[in-house]
Formats: structure tokens, sequence, C-alpha cells
């Protein structure tokens, strides 16, 4: 295994503050680097379990039900349980999720949807599809979640629908956007996709608002082998009419009185799903302890004045989908391009806002409109952060990043690379930084 290569020790003077004589004495035990760390290693989760995929493939096989179905049925009824929300209708996507739940709104040309534009595509392109017109509303600097202020602001006679996004699996602050909306009397969408398991005050996301929409695709938390979603509500009008939407508005069979999408969940995805999903909790928790190490980790290596690690809000349980940190003085490409060159897997979510993409040009929206929103594109970078994932990789990761500035390298203690070492992986520990959120209120 490689060395680490030491730095120029100008470079090392120059750093202010200087490092402590505690960290001085860890320097000389610091870590080697693994020669590569991948964004996400899905096969590490599914491995353990693919005699139990196996097994249930072959029973959907065997039943010839492969479109909705028992398993379909089970599986929303599961969700309806961990989640604590009375319906759950599962869809062929996240993206269609977010189209169902606005056709259930009757979004139609002339309707406003409000909406941050740090967000993926399909948030918007949802609004658009069916002729409506989206509101982009900017975000908050520490959180990349969207401002409710902002929202409010942007609120006029046509808005019919508020989509806030629990982005990188953090729940918007809802104690502040539910009166603004409530106030208007504008149904909230919740865009979920990233989110499964987030809470707002120990409720989970999808029972916040009127609807919510989630993603079942393989980089999400609950991932399939496939395209696939589901939508949450709470409200049993609008369940009904999410149940006809997503067979063609059918009902009973080839009785159609209002138009629908083929939008169904595979039986195949759902029975693979219902393996994974006893054990979503536990991986979500393993994703807070990595997101706790390596704050732990950035502030060891002193980087803090270069890097912003994520801020969490503590009424919320963060599910940590993406681990995005903020890269200050237009040093995120070069960051990325040395994370890359040494083998550490890395995204830009999102690198251009969907106010400034060329399809919505025809919305008029421009440069500087949205200045928050811009600086986060220019500025953040996901790291690695997926359940499975080692100390000693989190130690990489961190100290290619500490390498890049001329900063101190991760301490073997830190990295939890000694024999025996459990610095970081104890609930107590958890607890005592608060960063995980409330996790202990929730039940899923
Ligand atoms: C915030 C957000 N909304 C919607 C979607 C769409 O989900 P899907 O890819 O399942 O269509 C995604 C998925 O990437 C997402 O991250």
């Amino acid at each position: 295994m490689p060395k680490r290569a030491l730095l120029p020790s100008g470079d090392n003077e120059a750093m202010t503050p200087g490092p402590s004589s505690d960290s001085i004495d860890k320097l000389s035990d610091s870590t080697d680097f693994l020669p590569k760390v991948p964004l996400l290693a899905i096969d590490r989760q599914n491995g353990p379990l693919r005699e139990q995929f196996r097994q249930v493939m072959d029973d959907v096989c065997d039943s010839g039900r492969f479109v909705l179905g028992p398993d379909v049925t089970a599986l929303e009824n599961e969700l309806s349980t961990i989640l604590n929300v009375p319906h759950v209708i599962g869809c062929a996507s996240g993206s269609d999720s977010l189209l169902l739940a606005l056709m259930a709104l009757h979004i139609e040309p002339g309707d406003e949807v409000i909406l941050p534009s740090y967000t993926f595509f399909a948030t918007a392109s949802a609004v658009t599809r069916l002729g409506g017109t989206p509101i982009f509303a900017d975000i908050d600097p520490s959180t990349f979640l969207i401002d409710s202020d902002d929202v409010a602001r942007r609120i006029t006679s046509r808005t019919r629908a508020i989509i806030p996004v629990h982005l990188f699996g953090q729940t918007v602050d809802m104690d502040a956007l539910l009166p603004i909306a409530n106030g208007a009397g504008i149904p909230i969408i919740e865009d979920a996709a990233q989110s499964i398991l987030s809470t707002w005050h120990g409720r989970c996301s999808g029972g916040l608002g009127d609807m919510g929409c989630f993603s079942f695709y393989p980089t999400k938390n609950l991932g399939g082998f496939g395209d696939g979603g589901f939508l949450t509500t709470t409200r049993d009008d609008l369940a009904d009419a999410l149940r006809k939407l997503r067979v063609h508005g059918m009902e009973p069979r080839y009785y159609h009185d209002v138009v629908g999408i083929n939008s169904r969940l595979d039986s195949l995805q759902a029975a693979v799903l219902r393996i994974k999903l006893p054990h979503l909790d536990q991986w979500t928790t393993k994703r807070a302890h990595n997101a706790i190490r390596y704050t732990e980790m950035v502030n060891h290596c002193e980087l803090e004045d270069v890097i912003t690690t994520p801020r969490i809000d503590t009424r919320g349980r963060h599910v940590w989908n993406q681990y995005v940190i903020r890269v200050a003085d237009g040093k995120r490409d070069a960051l990325r391009e040395h994370l890359m060159a040494t083998g550490v897997g890395t995204e830009i979510y999102y690198p251009v806002p969907l106010h400034l993409q060329k399809c919505f040009a025809n919305f008029g929206w421009k440069l500087n409109d949205l200045p928050v929103t811009e600086q986060a594109a220019k500025e953040t970078l996901a790291l690695p952060i997926f359940a499975e994932l080692e100390p000693a990789e989190q130690a990489t990761v961190v100290g290619r990043i500490a390498e890049f500035f001329g900063r101190p390298p991760v301490p073997k203690q830190i990295a939890g690379m000694e024999k025996g070492s459990d610095a970081v992986s104890q609930p107590r520990q958890v607890r005592r930084t608060g960063l995980i959120g409330r996790a202990d209120d929730v039940r899923c």
C-alpha cells in the first residue's frame, strides 16, 4: 500500500492555526491510503442477501404475477406501518410519483407550483409535463433546503402546490413551511425521494404534507433492482385518485372517467424491496455514524476553514442519502479532480440549478435570480456515505482532502483502524454529539 505523500514542509508551516501538540503526536501514527474508495458499492449490501433475493424471484416467477400483485400490496402495507402513514401507493418511479401527485391535484396549464431549483430534474419536469409553471425558490445556505421565507414571497393567486424536497436525506424545516402553506390553503407535495425514514419531530417524511413522493432507484437508501417508487398520503380522497391514476384512470376494468398513466410497480421489485426493508433502519443508522465520523476526521485534519461539513437540524432525523460538503474559494472542481485521480469517488449534486437549465429557458429565469442556489451549485461535493463504508475508507477520503489542502492526515485512532478501536462506532457517542437527530423517536 503506498505511503502518504508528505507535503512540502513550507505548506505545513503556512497553516494557521498550526496543529496542536496533541495532533502532532497523532501525525506520527497516521493512516495509509487505500487505493480506491467508491462513491457507492451496492454489491456490499446486496451480496449477503443474494440467496434471499433468488428465492423470492423464484417465487414471483412461479406465481406468474409480475405487475402489482400480492408482493406490491404487502410492500405497501409494510411501508404504511413503518412510515406510520395510512396510504401507500406503489408506482413505477420516483419521477412518476411526482407526476401522479400533481395529476391528483389537477395541475393544468397556467397553474404555478413552488419548488427549489436545487434538486433533481424530476421535481420540476413533473410540473412542466402537465403544462404547469415551476416557480423556483431559493435555499437555506447551511442546509441546502428550500427557504420558507422565499416560498412565502413567491405565492400568488395561481399557486396550486408547494414541493419541498428533503434533499440529501434531511427533512425540510416543516415548522416554518407548514403554517405558510396552510395559511394560504396550498397543498404540500413532499419530494421524499432521497429521504425515506427521515423524520420531523419524530414523524416520518411523506406524512407531513398532503402527499409524499419516494424513489426506489438503486442509489436510494432503499433501492431496488431497477426503477420503482411510491406515494404516501394521509388523505383518503387523494389515495383513491392516485390508485386510479397509476392504472390509466381505470376503474372498474376498461372503464375510464379520468385519463391516468401506466405507472405500476413490478412484483419482482416489490419482492426484492421486501427483503431489504427490515434492514433499512440499521443501514440508515450506519450512514449517520459515517457522517459523524467524517465530521470528526475533518476536524482532526483542521479542514474546517476550507470545507464546510453538513449542518444538521436536530428537530429531524437526517438519513444521509448523501454527505455533501461545501468547498470554498473556487476549489471544488480541483479538489474533485484530485480525488478522482487518487481513486476516491465523488459526485456533484447538482452542477446546473434547474432555473438555468436550457429546457426551462422559456420561463425567463436568469443568472443571479437565485444566488444561494447558484453558489451551492458551484461549491458542493458529495463524498461516499453508504452504510457499508469502512472507517479506513473514510480516512482515505478525508486524508486525500487533507493532502489536497496541505493539512495534517487522519490519525489512526480517529480512523478506527487500530485493533479493537471502537472510537466512533458507539451509539452512546452518537447521542452525545446529537448529530444523528431524533433517531430514537421514530418507530421506523
Ligand atoms: C429529489 C429527487 N426527486 C425525484 C427523483 C426521481 O426519482 P426516480 O429516479 O425514481 O424517478 C429523484 C431521483 O433521483 C430525486 O433525487
